[in-house]
């Protein structure tokens, strides 16, 4: 069926608030932050690991392969993914996120990607690969690059399976009450990065 090869989008730096970029040496092991990307409606993961994250041989669901990437920043352990459900497209809203991290538990990873929509898992160690549940593939990556000098992250594209466009047709109206008009335009140069717990008022815990 083929490869899925790199996306490009439109460059963006990951920044605060307050409009100081986001310093890789900053983030928090295992705390998910949420920024918008590649459009300004499609929220996506951004996670640092406790250990170096290698490549993964991956496919989607239409059998399309692909190599996802290794980590970016300090000992190669920030990874990031689309954070819109490889199922039924549950995503982290202002008001509520049904998915988010976890500790794994048993034989699982030491950090989990959980869905409790229909408790699709994924593991960001593995390029999302979907370690259990009903997802059909693994969450999109989205491709970091990190700059040693500034410390700083820029999102530069995606790898795998993207969902943008059934997202869009299928959430846009909940969209433009939520985000305004811009969630179907692409993000400018620089786009906010928060913790999940910051970015969605209410977050759902899933059990292990
Ligand atoms: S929408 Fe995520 S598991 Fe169904």
């Amino acid at each position: 069926m083929g490869k899925v090869s790199f996306k490009p989008y439109d460059p963006s730096l990951l920044i605060n608030e307050f409009g100081d970029p986001i310093r890789a040496g900053d983030l928090v092991v295992a705390e998910p932050y949420v920024f918008n990307y590649p459009f300004q409606g499609t929220p996506a993961f951004l996670i640092r690991l406790a250990g170096p994250v290698r490549t993964s041989r991956l496919k989607t669901e239409s059998g399309q392969t692909y190599e996802s990437l290794s980590g970016v920043g300090p000992n190669q352990t920030i990874v990031a993914f689309s954070a819109i459900c490889a199922h039924k497209m549950m995503y982290p809203t202002p008001n509520i996120s049904f998915i988010g991290l976890r500790k794994g538990v048993g034989r699982e990873p030491q950090t989990v990607i959980h869905c409790c929509g229909d408790d699709s898992r994924y593991d960001p160690s593995q390029g999302a690969q979907v370690i259990g549940g009903p997802a059909p593939q693994p969450l999109a990556c989205i491709v970091m690059r990190h700059d040693p000098k500034t410390d700083g992250l820029r999102a530069v594209g995606t790898l795998g399976g993207e969902m943008f466009k059934a997202f869009f047709d299928k959430y846009e109206f909940k969209l433009n009450i939520d985000n305004g008009p811009k969630s179907k335009q692409l993000c400018t140069s620089t786009t906010v990065c928060k913790e999940l717990k910051r970015y969605s008022r209410q977050l759902q815990g899933c059990p292990a």
